[in-house]
């Protein structure tokens, strides 16, 4: 078993995000107990699945068609002190920091990079042609990995909303909202970077 101590907390969410203590590669990502969750909250997510049960669903869906732009990840999940955890690659920036995500930059007010910027438009384009209905397309689930001293990488972290479904029939079966659903947020997220001072470009 993984033990897991205070010292190895990356970030603390919905999840917490922990180093992983025996491969500094890797991260470990502990759900919090299901009744944080409201029961309107709760009936949204599948009900027989945890949040990194869902990750680990929706993680081989997505490989295929994002590979570029998500980390790796195991395909099971390991056991902890803190329960069963959800562990991934650790994107990290080329001083072994961890990446800070898109909502870091909105809020300091850094210019996102025109390249994240350009990535940022392939995934949303890809996974609307894809079909991927990923909802969660908050400015916390995008890291920005620098690579190089003028090179970076989109990464996205988070895949436990992928057909997140409110509705009372099957998202596979109701395309037309879901496409409708997924513009809305592809077009909040937009409007978050496009309304914040000092970018590079728009996206
Ligand atoms: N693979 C990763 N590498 C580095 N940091 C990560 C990674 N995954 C998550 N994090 C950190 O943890 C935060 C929350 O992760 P996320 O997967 O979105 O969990 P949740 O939304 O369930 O709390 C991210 O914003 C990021 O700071
Ligand atoms: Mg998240």
């Amino acid at each position: 078993m993984v033990i897991l101590t205070p010292n190895l907390l990356i970030s603390v969410g919905t999840r917490d995000t922990y180093r992983h203590p025996q491969d500094p590669c890797k991260c470990l990502k502990i759900e919090k107990t299901h009744a944080h969750y409201s029961e309107r909250r709760k009936r949204f997510y599948d009900k027989n699945l945890s949040h990194n049960e869902l990750d680990l669903k929706n993680y081989s869906i997505l490989k295929p068609h994002l590979i570029k732009y998500i980390p790796c990840c195991e395909d099971t999940l390991v056991e902890t002190n803190l329960g069963k955890a959800f562990c991934s690659e650790l994107i990290v920036d080329q001083d072994q920091t961890p990446s800070e995500c898109i909502l870091d930059y909105l809020l300091s007010n850094t210019p996102i990079p025109g390249q994240i910027l350009s990535q940022l438009t392939e995934f949303l384009e890809l996974i609307r042609q894809k079909s991927l209905f990923i909802f969660d397309l908050n400015p916390k689930n995008f890291l920005i990995k620098k690579t190089s001293h003028s090179q970076y990488q989109l990464i996205f972290i988070d895949f436990k909303s992928l057909n997140l479904n409110k509705l009372l029939i099957p998202m596979k079966r109701a395309p037309f909202f879901a496409s409708r659903k997924l513009n809305r947020r592809i077009k909040r997220l937009k409007k978050w970077i496009n309304h914040s001072e000092n970018q590079e470009k728009q996206l």
